[in-house]
Order: structure tokens, then C-alpha cells, then sequence
């Protein structure tokens, strides 16, 4: 059994389950091993004149009939524990998943950085059936193997114990294989993993970037990429594959061996008892003397190769599902880097003031700061531009207040309340977002705007979608609000995806509002109308516009110029003309850029 915390509270569970089907999985196997006496008994009455078979026909029919209820009894003892052994597996492997899913939303954005999502989606399939595989089949295999091997030795034993002990010698040559193929196994199977995450992350990369692979006409690149790790797994597949036949085959050679063993001593045994007497052996008769307890002794043995097979089988599965469950294993483990505080302060009715005081900020596992000494306060209310160059760290500055990574205490305020010491989903619940990507789910629009309340109403979603702007085009659309928007949007523009996204972030009505460049793939004449919108109906909330035009936040309240992660200046549009030669010449740059697309 694989055992460890993530898995004992599934099977105290279900240990009904495993108790009902493992005790119906040993009757089974000891009703089993009465059926070669049986039929052992009934070749030895068939021996004799006509007169001796008229005689047994009685018991040969009483026999018969044993048997079919033998018969009878294993088919519905099975039933039985497949239904009940199966559902516990089924149920831990769902458990698990739930668990690892659950982990996957507590883990913070860092670690999906440092970990592809082929990998993490490798943990979440082939890993699970592999652990579901060995506590189904696994433990099948386990208890039935090891109770069918102990009944048929007994049985074997008390029929002839020194036919057994002879043929027992060789047995122990299949633990020893399984032991050295289990080794071998276990470290192919790391290799096999690794391969089949390699090919699943480019897999999932290709065809999520399937469009930059089209418009580069890159498609014969991007396939001998994949052949070679497509070659790379069959290769170790292969190997893994000869691994077992090779397994499998001296397995049999051993299996054969030993059958032939008995198949000559037996018979010999038996042919010296019925032609003159019985042999001697260890100082003791032997016991087999007729052909039914020939027939008897083999019945045995041939229900001895299942479990002899089985046991191999399930040393290899277990190493296989005790690595699958060490990488699930250390995934539940990951330390949960963003945590609620001891004392979580709730957040409250917020008015929304955002305070920076010699903030400075590195990413996790990077040395060097993206942000450098930042202070400034925001007022309740206020409508705020952030814009400065290309990766100067405006996004980061506001992902920040959403506390998706941790920052150094008391340099990051809302409201005056440090947010290293406030509950973090108070945090995020009075904050909406529109992040850069417009990363939509694929659901209908609909349920998209309303992510942040399911139960929100039509209306309200109406009014969020034409506050935005986007209504007329939802309108439009075949399925209008019920539409599906393809995996990550696809099916709609640019333009429309960033609108849905401003929209639902509209329909939160939290008190703070931040806009990530969102309104760059719409035209003027829109943006102009989703920043009017913006300052009608969010008059007493704080909205924060992240932007590459400055003519987009040039009519807001202040604004933010970053520049290489240290802030230039913060101000009126009208005071930064004055006072920041930096905002005067990106002003004028712009302009420049403006006349040249006009003249063009
Ligand atoms: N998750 C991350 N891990 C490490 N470094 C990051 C991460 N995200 C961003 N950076 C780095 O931080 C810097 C600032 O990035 P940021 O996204 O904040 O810039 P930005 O001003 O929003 O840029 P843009 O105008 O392109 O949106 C960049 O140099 C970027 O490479
Ligand atoms: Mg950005």
C-alpha cells in the first residue's frame, strides 16, 4: 500500500469500502482453492470398471455440483469487490485531484512562474491514474495474490508436502526478479515522466501559440522540434516496453520450469504407487498416490501462477505509483508563500487611498529591484494615470496592491492600513482589475461579466457591458450575451475582448478600479467614452488607468511617471509639462509619432 497523509484520510474514508471488498476478495479466493480437490477427487472416482462409476455416479454428480456453486459464489463475490475496491479508488483519485486543485488556487502566481503548465498538467492526469491504478488494481492484486498463494500452499502442502517444498526452491527465484526489475523500473519510469512533460508542454505551447506559428509560417520548424521529442519518448517507451516483455518472458521461462518439474516428479511419484508402491521421500511416504491427487496438485500450482505473476506486477506498480505520488506529493507540500497574517485586519467599507512609503520590490527568485524607493499617496476617489516606458514596472506597481506577492511590511498601505497585515481576500474583494492580457474564460460573455458575482443580474451585466462600450457589438453577435467566448477569447477581437474585460471588472463596483493599458486596442473615440464613463459613474471610487498613450490619462485627476522603476514625478498632466522634462519629451515624442501617422 502507498501510504502517506495525503492518502490516509481517503482511506479512513472509505475504509468500508476497502473492508467489505477485501473480505469478500479473501472468500473468494479460499472457496477457489476447494475446486482441484474436487476435481481431483472426481478423476480418481471415474478410475475402476463400469460397475465402480455406476457406484460413484452419486458423488461425481455431488462434486459437479459443488463446483457450480463454487462457480456461483465466485462470480457474485467478485462483482462484489470489484464494485466496492474500484469505487475506492475512483473516489481517492477524485479526492486527490479536488486536493490538488484546491492547492493549485492557494498557491501563489510565483510558482507558476518556476513551473510549466504541461508539467502541473501531467500531476493532475497520467500521475493520478497511476496512484489510482496501484490502490485499485494494486491492492486487488496484493491481497488476492498473497491469500490465493498461501491457500494454494497449503492445500499443495497437505496434498504433498515434498512435491511442494521441491517446487517451492524455484519459486523464489520470482522474488528475486521482481526485486532487481523493480529497481530498474522505477528509475525508467522518472525518465518516461519527464519525457511525456516535455512533450506535452510544447504540445500545449504549439497550439496555444498556433497563430504566431501560422503567421511565421514556422509549421515545419515547430514539427521537427516535436519529432525529436516525440523520438525521445517512443525511445524510452520502448525501452520501458522491452523492460517488460523481457519481465514477462523470464517469468514464464521460470513459471514453465517449474511446471515441468512436477509435471515429470509427480508423475513419476504417482506411476511408481500404481504399478508397484508408494515412494518414500524425507524419510516419509509420499502422499501422492493416484491420478486425481496428480490432477489436484497441478490444479494448485496452475492457481499459484496468477499470484506468482501478480506479485511481480505489483512490485513494479507500486514503484511506479510511489514516484507518481512523490511528485504529487511535493506539489500538496509547496509551502503556500502567500499567507493570511495571525491576526488578518478585515478591510472594510474602503474609501480607497493607496499609499507607497519607500516601497521597493524585487521578484521572487530575481535579484534585481523592479521598483526602487516609491512614495506617494492616493487620494480617495481620485483618478489616477500611471505611464512611463516599456517594462519600467507599471504593471507590477499595481498587481502589487493586489498582494499577489509579498512585500516588505509597512511600506504598502490602503486606506492607512498596511496590507501585509490585512486579509488578503478583503483585499482583493475591494479592488477590480482589468489585467493586461484581457484573459477571458471560455464561458459566455455573460458569465464572463458576472464572474465576480454568479448571481449578478442580467441588467447589471447589460449596464457593465455598455458602460464599457460593448453592448452594440454583444447585441450583434448571433448568441448575443450568451455567446462563448473561445479557449482564452479567441472569437472575439482584441478590441471587444479588452471591453468584456473592463466590463467585468466594472461589475464589481469595488471601491478601487485598475485599468492595466486596457483601452490600447480600442479606438479614440471609445477609449474617450470608457474614461468618460469612467469619472461619471465612479465619482466617489478611486480608478487607477494604466496607459502607453498619454493622451489617455491626460485629463485624469494625476498622474504617475515611472521611469526604470523609480518614480519621476506625480502630478497634474498640466504641472508635469512644468516640472518633468521626462513626461515633457514622452509628450512630445508621442505627438511626433502622432503627425507621422497622420502624414502617412
Ligand atoms: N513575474 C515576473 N518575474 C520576474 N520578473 C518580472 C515578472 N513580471 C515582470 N517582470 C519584470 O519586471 C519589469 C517590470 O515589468 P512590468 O510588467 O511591471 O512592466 P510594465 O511597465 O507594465 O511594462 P508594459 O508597458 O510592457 O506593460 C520588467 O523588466 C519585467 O521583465
Ligand atoms: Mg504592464
Amino acid at each position: 500500500m502507498l501510504w502517506n497523509k495525503y492518502l490516509k484520510k481517503y482511506y479512513k474514508r472509505y475504509a468500508w469500502l476497502y473492508i467489505i471488498g477485501i473480505l469478500t476478495l479473501i472468500g473468494v479466493d479460499l472457496i477457489q482453492v476447494f475446486i482441484p480437490s474436487l476435481i481431483g477427487g472426481i478423476v480418481d472416482m471415474l478410475r475402476g470398471d463400469s460397475a465402480d462409476l455406476w457406484r460413484n455416479t452419486n458423488d461425481i454428480l455431488q462434486s459437479c455440483l459443488m463446483i457450480m456453486f463454487i462457480g456461483i459464489g465466485m462470480f457474485v463475490g467478485r462483482i462484489v469487490w470489484r464494485f466496492t475496491l474500484f469505487m475506492a479508488s475512483q473516489k481517492i483519485e477524485a479526492g486527490l485531484r479536488h486536493d490538488m486543485f484546491l492547492k493549485g488556487e492557494r498557491l501563489s502566481i510565483s510558482y507558476y512562474h518556476q513551473n510549466s503548465v504541461g508539467t502541473i498538467m501531467s500531476w493532475f492526469t497520467s500521475d493520478l491514474e497511476t496512484i489510482e491504478e496501484f490502490v485499485g488494481w494494486g491492492t486487488i492484486m496484493f491481497i488476492d495474490a498473497t491469500f490465493l498463494s498461501v491457500f494454494a500452499l497449503i492445500f499443495m502442502f497437505i496434498t504433498c508436502w515434498q512435491l511442494a517444498i521441491i517446487s517451492l526452491a524455484p519459486m523464489i527465484l520470482i522474488i528475486f526478479w521482481g526485486a532487481l526489475v523493480e529497481k530498474l523500473v522505477t528509475a525508467k519510469w522518472m525518465q518516461r515522466q519527464k519525457a511525456y512533460d516535455e512533450m506535452y508542454d510544447y504540445s500545449q505551447e504549439s497550439f496555444t501559440g498556433i497563430r504566431v506559428i501560422k503567421a511565421f509560417v514556422k509549421e515545419n520548424q515547430q514539427l521537427l522540434a516535436f519529432s525529436k521529442i516525440a523520438k525521445k519518448n517512443q525511445d524510452i517507451n520502448f525501452s520501458f516496453g522491452k523492460l517488460y516483455i523481457m519481465f514477462d518472458v523470464i517469468l514464464q521461462i521460470i513459471i514453465i520450469s517449474i511446471l515441468t518439474l512436477i509435471l515429470c516428479l509427480g508423475g513419476w511419484f504417482v506411476y511408481q504407487a500404481v504399478t508397484s508402491q508408494p515412494m518414500t521421500l524425507f524419510g516419509q511416504v509420499i502422499a501422492l498416490q493416484t491420478p486425481g491427487k496428480f490432477f489436484e496438485f497441478i490444479g494448485y500450482f496452475d492457481i499459484l501462477i496468477w499470484p506468482l505473476i501478480a506479485l511481480g506486477q505489483v512490485v513494479s506498480m507500486r514503484s511506479r505509483a510511489k514516484s507518481s505520488m512523490e511528485r504529487i506529493a511535493n506539489y500538496l507540500g509547496q509551502p503556500e508563500d502567500i499567507q493570511n497574517p495571525q491576526e488578518p485586519f478585515l478591510l472594510e467599507n474602503v474609501k480607497g487611498e493607496i499609499s507607497f512609503r519607500n516601497f521597493s520590490f524585487n521578484y521572487p527568485h530575481e535579484t534585481g529591484a523592479v521598483l526602487t524607493d516609491i512614495n506617494l499617496d492616493i487620494k480617495p476617489g481620485e483618478k489616477i494615470g500611471v505611464v512611463g516606458k516599456i517594462g519600467c514596472g507599471k504593471s507590477t506597481l499595481m498587481n502589487i496592491l493586489l498582494r499577489l506577492y509579498n512585500v516588505q511590511p509597512g511600506t504598502v498601505f490602503i486606506d492607512g492600513h498596511d496590507i501585509m497585515e490585512c486579509d488578503i481576500d478583503s483585499i482583493r474583494r475591494s479592488i477590480a482589475y482589468v489585467p493586461q492580457d484581457n484573459f477571458l474564460f471560455s464561458d459566455t460573455i455573460s458569465n464572463n461579466i458576472a464572474f465576480s458575482d454568479i448571481n449578478m443580474s442580467q441588467e447589471m451585466v447589460e449596464e457593465a457591458a455598455k458602460f464599457s462600450d460593448v453592448h452594440d457589438d454583444i447585441s450583434e453577435f448571433e448568441h448575443g450575451y450568451k455567446t462563448i467566448s473561445g479557449e482564452r477569447g479567441v472569437t472575439l477581437s482584441g478590441g471587444q475582448k479588452q471591453r468584456i474585460s473592463i466590463a467585468r471588472a466594472f461589475a464589481k463596483n469595488a471601491p478601487i478600479l485598475i485599468l492595466d493599458d486596457s483601452v490600447s486596442a480600442v479606438d479614440v473615440k471609445t477609449e474617450e467614452k470608457i474614461l468618460h464613463n469612467l469619472t461619471d459613474e465612479r465619482k466617489e471610487m478611486t480608478t487607477i488607468v494604466i496607459a502607453s498613450r498619454i493622451s489617455t490619462v491626460s485629463h485624469l485627476d494625476r498622474i504617475i511617471v515611472l521611469d526604470e522603476g523609480k518614480l519621476e514625478a506625480f502630478d497634474t498632466h498640466a504641472n508635469l509639462m512644468k516640472i518633468s522634462p521626462f513626461y515633457k519629451r514622452m509628450v512630445h515624442l508621442q505627438e511626433l509619432e502622432k503627425e507621422e501617422e497622420g502624414g502617412q
